[in-house]
């Protein structure tokens, strides 16, 4: 039998259908309840119980501590795979062959270049812009460049040279911003590359210099992209599909994303990490009374790095990530005393009542920022590394919804406001604030 949902309103009965994913999510369908029920709209603040689309992309449960992208465990991609393979996996649907992979890994390195006179853009920037709002402007000043990706329903192959461009462009604008930042020369890239060594040649080589490649760096980069390559509908990969969903371009789109990344509760949670175990270190380094601190109610500070909206059991990502770190800082012989701290935290907030009573553990930003540290990435480029991985999320999210005709998101609100009432001339108007 069809299960249905059922509500009551104002004596009257409304059925709601329920729709089913391939993992047996259940949702109500309440797609038609404002128009059957004569104005009744749901209230869902920060969309917890709210699902905003149907996505065959990622499998997310938050419950179980499981990560899928298209289908395959996250686990066994960040072991065994490369992140452009993931992209094309992501983006594409299915894994590609040794000649879809050679092909898309082409034309990637193709078009690493960015256009000379974008160089300009950064040397206005003052020297110390945060990155991320210049790699904001920067991808949404590509559109400028390739006016004719400005129409998202364009051709298949069309839509294809946008998506490369932006894939192969990104490490190439976010190396550069750092490079604007400390007012060293621009490092081209060097085709010879795969993604990563690539990244991390324009980041640290010198005109004067060649930088040298770790294996162990490369390799923790390339999984370190991989763990954040998507994460179903969280907030930026929502900005990236409300944006786009007015057929704003890809590069706005993604742009939009970007800044909703940077925020603290979001992407930029792995430079607030650092920045609270600094701040713990600077203050003598008493875990316990910073924990403390984070469970009073009263004040405002919380350990940055745990907590997610939707992992309530463990984050698999912070599990792979975590060995990871420990390899990284082994191999590298990196003795800090911040990490020291990360781990005392670690221990003291996963034995405490507070955080294991409302299922608070470390997510992927405790540890994605102790490994930036020591592979030499600036605090303040963490978001800006975030961006980069989830890059290939939010373009195969923005494809699903141009391609599925997906409508405008334009959400609804109940109004709290003051009721009808005149205007009063300024001269007869008291004074309230
Ligand atoms: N420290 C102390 N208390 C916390 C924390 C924390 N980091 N996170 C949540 N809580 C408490 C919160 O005060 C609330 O307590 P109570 O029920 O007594 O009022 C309870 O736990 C539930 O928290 P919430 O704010 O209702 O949960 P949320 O789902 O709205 O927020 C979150 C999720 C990630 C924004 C939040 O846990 C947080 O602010 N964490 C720190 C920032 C962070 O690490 N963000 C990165 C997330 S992972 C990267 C990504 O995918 O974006």
């Amino acid at each position: 039998m069809k299960e249905i949902a059922k509500i009551e309103l104002d004596g009257k009965k409304f059925e709601l259908p329920i729709t089913e994913g391939t993992e047996n999510e259940k949702g109500i369908d309440i797609s038609k309840l404002r128009a059957e029920t004569g104005g009744y709209i749901t209230l869902d603040p920060g969309f917890k119980n709210t699902g905003s689309t149907k996505s065959a992309i990622t499998y997310l449960d938050g419950e179980n501590g499981i990560l899928r992208y298209r289908g395959y465990p996250i686990e066994q991609l960040a072991e065994k795979a490369s992140f452009l393979e993931v992209s094309f996996l992501l983006i594409y649907g299915e894994l590609p062959s040794k000649e879809e992979l050679d092909s898309f890994k082409a034309s990637i390195t193709n078009h690493t270049l960015v256009h000379e006179d974008m160089k300009q853009f950064f040397e206005a920037y003052p020297a110390q812009a945060h990155p991320m709002g210049i790699l904001a402007s920067m991808v949404c000043s590509l559109s400028t460049f390739y006016p004719e990706s400005l129409d998202p329903n364009r051709t298949p192959e069309a839509k294809d040279l946008t998506i490369h461009r932006l894939i192969a462009k990104l490490p190439t604008l976010a190396a550069w911003s750092f490079k604007n930042a400390m007012r060293h020369p621009f490092m081209y890239p060097k085709n010879n590359l795969e993604y990563c060594s690539n990244f991390m040649h324009m980041m640290f080589a010198m005109p004067t210099n060649d930088y040298e490649m770790d294996p162990v760096v490369v390799s923790a980069l390339n999984k370190l992209l991989i763990l954040h390559a998507d994460h179903e509908q969280n907030c930026s990969t929502s900005t990236v599909r409300v944006v786009g969903s007015s057929h704003a371009n890809l590069y706005a789109s993604i742009s939009a994303g970007i800044s909703a990344l940077w925020g603290p509760l979001h992407g930029g949670a792995n430079q607030a990490v650092i920045e609270m175990l600094q701040k713990i270190n600077d203050d003598g380094g008493d875990v316990d009374k910073w924990v403390a601190k984070a469970k009073d109610k009263n004040d405002p500070f919380r350990l940055m790095g745990f907590g997610h909206r939707v992992y309530k059991n463990f984050d698999p990502r912070a599990t792979i990530i975590k060995g990871a770190c420990d390899e990284v800082l082994e191999k590298m012989g990196v003795d800090d005393p911040l990490l020291d701290i990360a781990k005392k935290l670690e221990k003291v907030a996963l034995e405490d009542e507070y955080f294991k009573a409302r299922n608070l553990y470390p997510n992927v930003d405790f540890y994605s920022g102790i490994i930036y540290k020591a592979i030499g990435i600036p605090t303040e480029m963490f978001t800006v590394m975030f961006a980069i991985g989830r890059l290939p999320g939010w373009i195969a999210q923005w494809k699903e919804m141009i391609e599925n005709g997906e409508p405008i998101g334009r959400p609804r609100q109940i109004y709290t406001g003051a009721n009808e009432r005149n205007y009063v001339a300024v001269e007869n108007r008291q004074t309230i604030f």
